[in-house]
């Protein structure tokens, strides 16, 4: 039986993860920590708070002492570390967030976990057996891609180039420097884009969807052909899971979906499958009366070419061989399904996106929207 400490596990892939890993390992102990910030929702875990193994503990990660207060009180073995910000377009705006946060957050977990794990230890002056400290990184720490170019591994030279995969890439750093100097035993994951239920709106997928919806514009940052290569966020649990049960000390490990879309396919495909659905449910026409499947057009029609991300990376394309070899690692839901899920999820969640669409996103829309 594990004790997990699971960060930023109120946002779009920590929630899904702690869903996950009730399932899967329903005697294990989950304490969630968030600091709720925009992005942070407990509805997103909505569905597991009546779960007795569960604690929700509303916390900044920068907050050391209450972090080592919380691995000792809870006789955390596992902290699964998600809290991020995890914006490109924000973190042009304003970095300073994301050095806060991913750079001096992740180091402050560090420090706690060395403190309770590695310098009071068993008491016995022996480190806590069994400890693992893993980071949920990303394939942009790695840079961009050339249409040719070989996929990311996990020996390919860091090169970011945001202001968010430099911040990703300072804490991949710091936890590989505590591994080699202190000796925590930690993993980390290295993933490509997710998608799937519970995904904020501000990311391409489930703000094309809700767009398509409420019949407002579709921005495509310039000419729609950069690369993403796209993962169902279940998989991605899988994958961390198969990390974090089967995975060496020290190492880190791919994570990717082997599906490289163009972000003008993607949207393409959105709009098609919405559209399906408008035609063979004509209560969707009455819930969504500014969509325009609801008025005899095609979503399509909604796509505007907007002006292009600054530093804007051409393609990420995940190569997951050694993790595939090393852990048996495959994703294990198609695209085709996958994508079909997450819109019906967003079809069948109208409450769950009306509450996320408050001020604050609002007032990100019209930003984002205007400075296109
Ligand atoms: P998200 O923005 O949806 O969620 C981040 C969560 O962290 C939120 O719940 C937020 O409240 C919480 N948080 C932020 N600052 C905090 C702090 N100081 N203390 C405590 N909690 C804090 O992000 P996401 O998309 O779920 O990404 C999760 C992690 O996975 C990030 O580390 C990100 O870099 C990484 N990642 C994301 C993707 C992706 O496609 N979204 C892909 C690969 C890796
Ligand atoms: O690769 C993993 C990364 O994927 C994660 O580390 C990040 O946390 C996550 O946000 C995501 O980053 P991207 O920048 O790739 O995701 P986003 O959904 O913001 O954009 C996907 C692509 O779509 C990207 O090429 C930019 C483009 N885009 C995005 C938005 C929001 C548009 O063309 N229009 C848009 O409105």
């Amino acid at each position: 039986m594990k004790s997990l400490m699971v960060t930023g596990g109120a946002g779009f892939i920590g929630s899904n993860f702690v869903h996950y890993w009730l399932e899967q390992y329903p005697d294990d102990r989950i304490v969630v920590v968030d600091a709720l910030t925009y992005a942070g929702n407990r509805d997103n875990l909505s569905g597991v708070t009546a779960n007795a193994n569960l604690r929700f503990e509303h916390a900044d990660i920068n907050d050391t002492e209450r972090m080592q207060q919380l691995l000792r009180d809870e006789v955390i073995d596992t902290i699964v570390h998600f809290a991020a910000e995890s914006h490109v377009d924000r973190s042009i705006e304003g970095p300073d967030a994301f050095v806060t946060t991913n750079v001096l957050g992740t180091h402050s977990l560090l420090k706690a976990a060395r403190q309770v794990w590695l310098i009071e230890g068993d008491g016995d002056g022996n480190p806590l057996a069994g400890h693992r400290f893993h980071h949920v990184s990303t394939d942009e720490v790695y840079g961009s891609l050339e249409p040719d170019d070989p996929a990311f591994t996990e020996r390919t030279a860091y090169a970011p180039n945001s202001p968010y995969s430099a911040s990703k890439a300072a804490s991949d750093f710091l936890v590989r420097a505590y591994h080699h100097t202190y000796g925590l035993d930690v993993t980390t994951s290295n993933c490509s884009n997710n998608y799937g239920p519970y995904h904020f709106p501000e990311k391409l997928i489930p703000l094309v969807i809700l767009n398509i919806l409420h019949g407002k514009a579709l921005p495509i940052y310039g000419d729609g052909k950069n690369i993403r290569d796209w993962l169902y966020v279940e998989d991605h649990a899988y994958g961390i899971d198969l990390v974090i049960r089967q995975g060496k000390v020290g190492e880190t490990y791919n994570i990717g979906g082997c599906n490289e879309w163009t972000n003008i396919d993607i949207v393409q495909l959105v709009c098609k499958l919405i559209d399906q659905r408008f035609d063979a449910d004509e209560n969707l026409a009455q819930r969504f009366p500014d969509s325009p499947a609801a008025n005899g057009t095609t979503s399509n029609t909604l796509i505007e070419f907007v002006r292009d991300r600054a530093g804007h990376d051409f393609r990420y394309a995940i190569d997951a061989s050694f993790s595939e070899n090393e852990l048996g690692y495959a994703p294990r839901v198609t695209f085709e399904e996958g994508i079909e899920r997450t819109i019906d999820w967003y079809l069948a969640n109208e409450s769950w996106w009306q509450a996320v669409m408050d001020g604050s996103y609002q007032a990100w829309i019209e930003t984002n929207y205007k400075a296109a």
